[in-house]
């Protein structure tokens, strides 16, 4: 099966501590942390040192890629996190769905009584001051271009590239502090691991695509069966649901994807899966639910 052959899954993006130092010296610099998250898998694209660096500091979720998510199973992220007492946003920033929601949320949840509190002392004048933070490719340069609604070179997070920091200002309401995007140095759990990798954001370079691909042939035959019916005309999932390399093969046959001696080739089943899943054409697929915990 898949989830035996699927090498463990390990990352050292190596500027990991000087991240963390960049947040914790800036972090008396803003009044909020904007912590962005792939509403696709909002606990997974949680960094689990962000609670750690950040603090006390008062934090928003944006669940971006909202687009590409189950809007049922983003609802419920986002009640699930209401009743946790947290101020949770779902947005999509490539076509700029939801961002008007997220400076009234800054004002009347967020900060709402630090901005009270500046009212009363006069100093209602300054600017909200927020930190940027998320894992690379979450969307953040799209957030900040978005809320400043102009195109900014993007300065990628590759190692290499320098990133100094910036402040990008928001009219004269807000001032935006864009960290660079970092994944945490160890994955202490493979589930996590894993829907980082079926999403694209970890490197496909140093992965076994066939058993990643197969893991995710599982979870949607389980989850979003109609989808691999419909897409890849995949009938009969119930006799090979729980085999990743069943159904993959039985995948690249439907598309006729074969190589001599009539095998198919897996390989381009499992590039083709990934790819489909990324881009959105299997439709809003979320990979976790707030339950699951
Ligand atoms: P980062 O700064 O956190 O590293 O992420 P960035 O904004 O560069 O976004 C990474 C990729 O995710 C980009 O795609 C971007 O367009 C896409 N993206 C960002 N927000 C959303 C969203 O809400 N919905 C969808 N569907 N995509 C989003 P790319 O393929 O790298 O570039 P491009 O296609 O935009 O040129």
């Amino acid at each position: 099966m898949a989830e035996e052959l699927m090498q463990n899954i390990q990352w050292f993006p190596g500027h990991m501590t000087k991240t963390r130092r960049m947040i914790a010296a800036n972090l008396s610099l803003v009044d909020a942390v904007v912590e962005i998250l792939d509403a696709r898998i909002p606990r997974s694209s949680r960094n689990p040192e962000m609670d750690r660096m950040v603090g006390t500091k008062p934090r928003l979720l944006l669940l971006n890629k909202a687009d590409m998510a189950d809007p049922a199973a983003t609802s419920r992220w986002i009640q699930a996190y209401r009743k946790e007492n947290r101020v949770a946003l779902a947005v999509d920033c490539r076509s700029g769905k939801g961002i008007s929601g997220f400076a009234p949320a800054v004002r009347q949840q967020l900060l709402r009584e630090l901005l009270e509190k500046r009212q009363a002392h006069g100093m209602s004048g300054a600017p909200i001051r927020l930190m940027v933070v998320g894992i690379p490719n979450v969307g953040k340069s799209s957030f900040i271009n978005r809320m400043a609604q102009s195109k900014r070179a993007k300065v990628e997070d590759r190692p290499g590239v320098t990133r100094t920091k910036q402040w990008v200002k928001i009219g004269n309401q807000m001032e935006l502090l864009d960290m660079p995007g970092v994944l945490w140095p160890k994955f202490e759990d493979q589930t996590v691991a894993r829907r980082l990798a079926f999403t694209g954001a970890i490197n496909d370079d140093i992965m076994d695509l066939e058993a990643l691909a197969g893991l995710l042939l599982c979870y949607l035959a389980k989850a979003y069966p109609q989808v691999l019916e419909q897409r890849y005309k995949m009938t009969g999932l119930d006799e090979v649901a729980e085999d990743g390399y069943a159904m993959l093969e039985l995948l690249g046959r439907k598309r006729g994807m074969l190589i001599s001696g009539g095998e198919v080739n897996l390989e381009r089943a499992a590039i083709t899966l990934l790819d489909e899943f990324r881009s959105g054409k299997l439709g809003r697929i979320t990979l976790e639910l707030p339950e699951e915990a």
